[in-house]
């Protein structure tokens, strides 16, 4: 599209940071107060800046500012806001019809995407999927799955995981204040092991998944466990990527001891971190997989798909839900896988993740408050920390992310101590957005001392 057909469109989206009020502008503020007197207030807002329009890394909002984008609706427009093919897949979608829901009569853009999953997730396999609308129900739906596969109860997660804010999912998530603060009693059969935390524990992966396993074996039991859950790289709790070696022992002691190993590629997946699945980095082949985030370029869809004969244990008509695998988001996910396949995203991700990186480390090689730079592909995160003690800074976290956000880019935070920046940029940013962005970063670090030890 030329630069006089894209202005044609209004308001235009601008290829560059522009701001024209202080952020959040009068606008976005005159939102905010009617946000307060009609939305709860259990439903936070990060940076109550109000959005028009967004595409390219570039969010447009209310009062005419255009902020950078680091933050994709948590993971989820990885090939970009109104991504062109995905509008016009959903425009042509919704206008043929919008639901007929598949339990009652199906439509091919279920299957098709059903046959696309299959082909596209780790291992060649004979593979089913069932489609949903969350990444919690996705994580649900695999727990029942295994349940019904494996006819045991017990399910294991780990230390900083997140798998969402459902009942079930609750129990699965660590991390108390805000998701599951006051709202028990929580699901039963849920046990947490050790994660694999390099930077915190210093272990290698098979110390670190012979800890973990060695807690399954002692406190659940091998033979009581119908599901191991793990992220590959974990999202909320800190982008905490496991040691080489950590995934593979376990996948290989869930495969030994007839437990359903599966990964929740809720955040890592879609070309994300620079392989179509994370599994992929560690040659992993999952038995099942969660997918929703980047599945459908921000239409609510969610997917577990795996092996047949484990898909197919539950009884006829035991999966399902009115709106999972709609046609609408059927149609986007259709668009958004060729959309990474045309398009080259997976390695756009690397390279995204490449020029991250290099600015991370190059601050970090001058700046001890920078405890860890990690991630894989456009999956990226700091850990800052105190120089001296290396406990987790909190406050320095949420200073950088209000000044950031202060200045037109959109950062998140994440993890168990609240101490990481987490970026991820949707695929279609440009370099020299990101450049600016990262100027922006380097800009606001120095504006905050170093403490002196
Ligand atoms: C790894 C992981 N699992 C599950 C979920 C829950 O997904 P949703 O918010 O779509 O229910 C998330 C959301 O952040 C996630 O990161």
């Amino acid at each position: 599209m030329s630069e006089s057909e894209e202005t044609a469109v209004e308001p235009a989206l601008p290829r560059q940071r522009r701001l024209v009020t202080a952020v959040p502008g009068p606008r976005s503020l005159a939102l905010h107060e009617r946000k307060d007197a009609a939305v709860s207030s259990g439903v936070g807002t990060m940076l109550p800046v109000y959005a028009v329009r967004a595409g390219g890394g570039v969010l447009l909002d209310v009062d005419g500012n255009a902020l950078i984008d680091l933050g994709s609706g948590i993971a989820v427009t990885t090939v970009g806001n109104a991504h062109p093919r995905v509008a016009a897949a959903v425009a042509q979608q919704a206008s043929a019809f919008t639901h007929t829901c598949f339990m009652v009569t199906p439509y091919e853009g279920y299957v098709a995407l059903c046959e696309a999953l299959a082909r596209l997730t780790p291992g060649d396999h004979d593979k089913r999927s069932a489609l949903f609308n969350s990444g919690a129900e996705a994580v649900e739906n695999a727990v029942k799955i295994a349940r019904s596969h494996t006819r045991r109860q017990a399910v294991a997660v780990f230390d900083h995981a997140y798998h969402g804010r459902t009942n079930l999912t609750m129990a699965m998530t660590a991390k108390s204040m805000p998701y599951k603060q006051g709202f028990g009693p929580f699901a039963a059969e849920v046990y947490r092991a050790p994660m694999s935390y390099p930077f915190r524990d210093g272990l290698d992966g098979p110390a670190a998944a012979a800890r973990a396993i060695d807690v399954l074996n002692q406190q659940v039991g091998a033979a009581n466990l119908a599901a191991v859950v793990i992220e590959p790289i974990q999202g909320e709790g800190g982008f905490v990527v496991p040691a080489p070696g950590f995934l593979p022992a376990l996948a290989e002691w869930c495969t030994a001891n007839g437990v359903v190993f599966v990964a929740d590629e809720v955040q890592t997946g879609f070309a994300r971190t620079g392989a179509m699945f994370a599994c992929e980095h560690e040659g992993v082949v999952p038995d099942l997989v969660a997918t929703a985030k980047g599945i459908a370029g921000g239409l609510p869809l969610a997917a577990v798909t795996g092996r047949a004969e484990i898909m197919n244990a539950p009884h006829a008509s035991g999966l399902g839900g009115t709106y999972g695998g709609n046609p609408v988001a059927c149609a986007a996910a259709l668009a958004v896988i060729e959309t990474i396949e045309a398009d080259g995203l997976v390695a756009r991700a690397q390279a995204v993740g490449a020029q991250m990186l290099d600015r991370l480390r190059a601050r970090q090689a001058r700046d001890p408050r920078l405890g860890d730079v990690r991630g894989r592909g456009a999956m990226i995160a700091v850990e800052l920390v105190d120089p001296t003690t290396r406990a987790p800074d909190a406050a320095l976290t949420k200073q950088v992310a209000a000044a950031a956000h202060a200045q037109g880019v959109i950062l998140l935070s994440c993890g168990t101590w609240s101490n990481v920046l987490r970026f991820l940029p949707p695929l279609d940013i440009s370099d020299a957005l990101l450049a600016d962005a990262f100027d922006v970063l380097d800009a606001v670090l120095d504006q905050v001392p170093v403490p002196t030890a």
